[in-house]
Parts: C-alpha cells; structure tokens; sequence
C-alpha cells in the first residue's frame, strides 16, 4: 500500500473516493462537512435527514457522483465515530480499517481519508495507516479460487495544518506497524503441518536477514546441554524438534540506562494436542494459534528493527509441539529447569508454562532485567475476559501499570489479575518444588503467572494471557476473523517510551 499526507485541500485529493469521520448529532453546515455538501449539491444534508445515518459508531453512508471541477473523486463516504467528546487517536485505525474494507468491496482502489482527531499528528497518522494495512489481512492465503482479491492499493491521509514531516514519519510508523501485525498474524494462520517449530524459526530468520536483526537459534542439543528439561519435557512427544528462536536488536547509539536490557519472551507451541492429557477432539484445531505469543515477539521484533529505537531489545521464542507418543511426558513425571528447579508434571497440557520457564530463565541469564512474556497460556482468561482484554500479572507494578497505559492509547485492553504469596503455595508440590498445574477451577489463569513467576529471579517482569485476544472468531469492520496481532503495538509502545 502506498501512502501520502496532506493538510488542506481534502477535496480535491487525488483519490477515487473521499471518506471522512463524522460525530454523532453533528450537521452538514459546519466545517469541513459543508464544503463536502456543497460539492454533493447537498447530498449530505440529505444522508443526515434522511436519517439513516446519525454519526453513531460503526454507521457508514456511501454517496455517490459525478466528479466536476479540480474535484477527483466520485464517492464521498461517511464513518461514524459516536460520540465526539470520546473520539481518541486509538479509534483512528478502526476509522481508517473500516473505511479500507468497505471501499475495497466496491472497488474502489484509492481513497482520501479525513480522521478529524485532535491531537499528535504523528500518532493520528500511524494510526491511520497502521489500521488501513491490517484492514486488508484476510485468511484466504491457501485458496486456489474465492479469493478476496480486491484491494485498495492508494491512501492519502489528511490532517488539517500537519507538518508534512509528522504526516509522513507518521504514516512511515503506521506502516511498519501495520506490515509486522500482519507478519505476526500470517504465521498464526499457517496450519500446523507448515509451521512446524523449525519452520517458525526459518521464518524468523529470513525476517530477521531481511531487516538487520541478530538472529539465534538453540537447537535440542544445545538446550539439554543449558539444562532446559523443563522445554524439552514438552518436545519429548513430538517428531519435531524444539527451536530456541533469539532475536537480539542492539541500538547504534544506546540512550538508555547502562545494563538495561528489555526481553519479549513467547509460547510458540506450534500444536497443541494437550500431550498424554490429550484435550479433546472438538476444537482441537483451533490449538494451530498456540504459538502466537511467540509470533507476537517476531512480529514486534521486526517493527523495532525497523524503527530503530535506541534501547536494545531480546526476542526468545520457545518454539515447540506438544504431541502424545511412546516418548511423551506422562502425567506424574518429574524434571528440572535451567533453574535447577523441579517439576512435577502433573497435566501435559499445561505445556505452555514448561516450556516459558527455561525461556525466561535463559532470557534472564542473557542480561534482561525486565521481562514480559507473551502466550496462550490458559482457557481461564477467555472464560474471565473474553476476546476485549488480555490479561495481565506481574512481580513489578510499574511495568503492570505501564503497559496497561499504554495499551489504552493504542486501543488495546489490558486487565490486571493478581499474583501473591496465597497463591503461588497452591502450586507447591508433594514430591518436587513446584507442580504445574493449581487445584482444579481455581484461578487458572493466576496459577498458570505464579508458575512462570518461579523461574524470574531478580527481573521485573510481566506476563500477557492472550489466549482470548490472539483470536477473533467474527470478522469486524475494520478486521478480519482470525488471528489478530494483538499487543504489537503496546509492546512497540513500550519499547519506545523506555528511550
Ligand atoms: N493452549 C492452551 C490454552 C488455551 C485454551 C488457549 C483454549 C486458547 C484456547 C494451554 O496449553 C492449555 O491447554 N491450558 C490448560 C491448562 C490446564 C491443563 C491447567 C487449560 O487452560 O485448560
Ligand atoms: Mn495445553
Ligand atoms: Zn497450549
């Protein structure tokens, strides 16, 4: 997608169609809204009296005529946004991904958009083009016919009296973004058969070549020689062997505090079966998306390779399958971490923690002092917070708070469960340190944290449950079903306010 920015003239923008946000209660009679009725002969004022259009959130109104004049385009599309006085830079990029979708639709193959926010133009923009970028992501890759072939190929972005070097770092940002979502949700689409762990870390790797990342990966041997029992207790089952994906960015001039190091850490489990505690058939396809932690930490990865902050950043991805087998891990089996912590396998499907507990040890080991780590860890916080917000924990309230304030400014809901000394003792086991799983129907997705949270030693670190919102079951205006990239650009977010 190519993108442009002006401030002025939206009218005459050379695009095939016009669309711009309109609030709720609002009349054709102000600003730029009457210079766009005047251009339609008064057709706006008819789509307000008309009422089937009231600015309300979601509402879209397409009017159609013929182009006259300096006038390009021969389409004016409306988008409500609700409510004027709750209208942030956040509802940007659903404005700019609906807008994308609907147009794309009717063939339209460029168009202006008007986000009328107030604001950072720099973070109006990004946010422009990041959501018309992953409004186009569709889950069509392996159809050989019914594709959605139809694709708007031309955005030019309009804020009112910008500076043309914000539009355009902006919609530079908004694209990078936009590109590694898509990057992250590509992978979580691919069926398991294809993205096997060494698949997922081949990928990395051509990623990682292509935008100038150190990239790393642990194969088994080397892993067993680190100790990580705890990782490889899960490949145990699986014909593929598990992949330690390293990603390292290291600024060219670092501005931060000397020693500091941030580590993204993600659950890649390309498929869970559930191991010997095998889950049931129903739905088990949906586990193709259990490495979408992992997929979150490549795709953020790249988006900071590309905006080169100037803080250094480490991506760990535990890439690995769990499968039932004659070598699998038996419910009862006992092995130790890198920590030198035992463990007590007590449900093979709770892979996901054993599998992060060596991930975020070695990262902790590789110089991080704060962590946070990503995964589809429990079906606990889908049944607690459905797909509106990823649940998060962590031993450091700062980081907590941090990337829950942050996430609001990117339209991202993060909801904070907590941890504590009550609950970790419910993890305690008979025979070794620590089990893996909690009492039944207690706190899942906390027991799951407080697991991870043993094999943190002097780090603060945060953990994002994201089982509910690495996936979403119905298309929306703005996005398509499926995998969603979701804490991208939190974690972007997060990277970048740590200069
Ligand atoms: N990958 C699953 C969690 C999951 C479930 C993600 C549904 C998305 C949708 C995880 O490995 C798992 O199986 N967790 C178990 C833990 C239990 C055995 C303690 C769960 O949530 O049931
Ligand atoms: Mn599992
Ligand atoms: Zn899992």
């Amino acid at each position: 997608m190519e993108f442009t920015g002006i401030s002025g003239n939206f009218s005459h923008a050379s695009a095939e169609a016009l669309a711009v946000v309109v609030f709720d209660g609002e009349n054709a009679g102000s600003g730029s809204l009457a210079e766009l009725d005047k251009l339609t002969g008064g057709g706006i004022s008819a789509v307000f009296k008309s009422e089937d259009f009231k600015g309300e959130k979601g509402q879209t109104a397409l009017l159609r005529f013929s182009p006259s004049g300096k006038v390009k385009a021969r389409a004016i599309m409306l988008l409500g946004a609700g409510k004027r006085a709750n209208y942030r830079v956040s509802d940007v990029s659903a404005a700019s991904g609906a807008a994308t979708r609907y147009l794309r639709t009717r063939s339209f193959k460029s168009f202006a958009f008007m986000p009328r926010c107030e604001g950072n133009a720099i973070a109006i923009a990004q946010a422009a083009a990041q959501g018309a970028v992953t409004s186009q992501f569709e889950l069509d890759k392996y159809k050989t016919k019914d594709k959605k072939n139809k694709s708007v190929n031309k955005v030019i972005v309009c804020i009112d009296g910008a500076k043309p070097a914000d539009l355009k770092n902006g919609l530079s940002r908004g694209q990078i973004i936009g590109d590694s979502m898509n990057f992250t949700r590509d992978l979580a689409n691919e069926p398991p058969n294809v993205l096997t762990p060494t698949e997922m870390a081949n990928r990395a790797q051509r990623m990682a070549k292509e935008v100038g990342l150190k990239y790393e990966v642990l194969d088994e041997s080397k892993m067993t020689k680190m100790g990580m029992g705890s990782l490889l207790s899960v490949s145990k089952g699986s014909e593929q062997p598990a992949k330690l994906i390293v990603l390292r960015y290291t600024p060219a001039k670092n501005t931060g505090k000397k020693g500091d190091l941030l580590a993204l850490v993600g659950k890649g489990i390309t498929f869970d079966t559930g191991g010997i505690s095998l889950k049931p058939g129903e739905g088990m396809d949906a586990m193709k998306y259990d490495m979408s932690g992992g997929a979150t930490v490549i795709g953020t990865m790249r988006a900071i390779a590309m905006l080169k902050p100037t803080i250094p950043v480490l991506g760990v991805v535990a890439a690995v399958e769990n499968m039932p087998d004659g070598k699998a891990s038996r419910p009862s089996d006992v092995v130790t971490a890198m920590n030198g912590k035992t463990i007590e396998i007590l449900n093979t499907d709770a892979e996901g923690r054993l599998i992060l507990a060596d991930a975020v040890a070695y990262a902790e080991k590789q110089g991080a002092n704060r962590i946070v780590d990503m995964a589809t860890l429990t079906g606990a916080v889908i049944i607690a917070l459905g797909d509106q917000n990823t649940g998060i924990m962590g031993n450091d309230d700062e980081l907590v708070k941090e990337i829950i304030s942050l996430g609001k400014e990117n339209g991202e809901g993060f909801w904070e469960l907590p941890l504590g000394e009550g609950y970790s003792k419910q993890i305690k086991s008979d025979i070794a340190d620590i089990k893996n799983i909690g009492p039944r129907g207690k706190a899942g997705t906390i027991m799951g944290a407080v697991f991870i949270q043993e094999f943190v030693d002097k780090a603060k670190w945060a953990h994002l449950d994201i089982a509910g919102t690495a996936w979403c079951d119905t298309v929306k205006p703005h996005q398509a079903k499926g995998p969603t990239g979701v804490a991208i650009r939190t974690l972007v977010s997060l990277v970048e306010k740590s200069q």
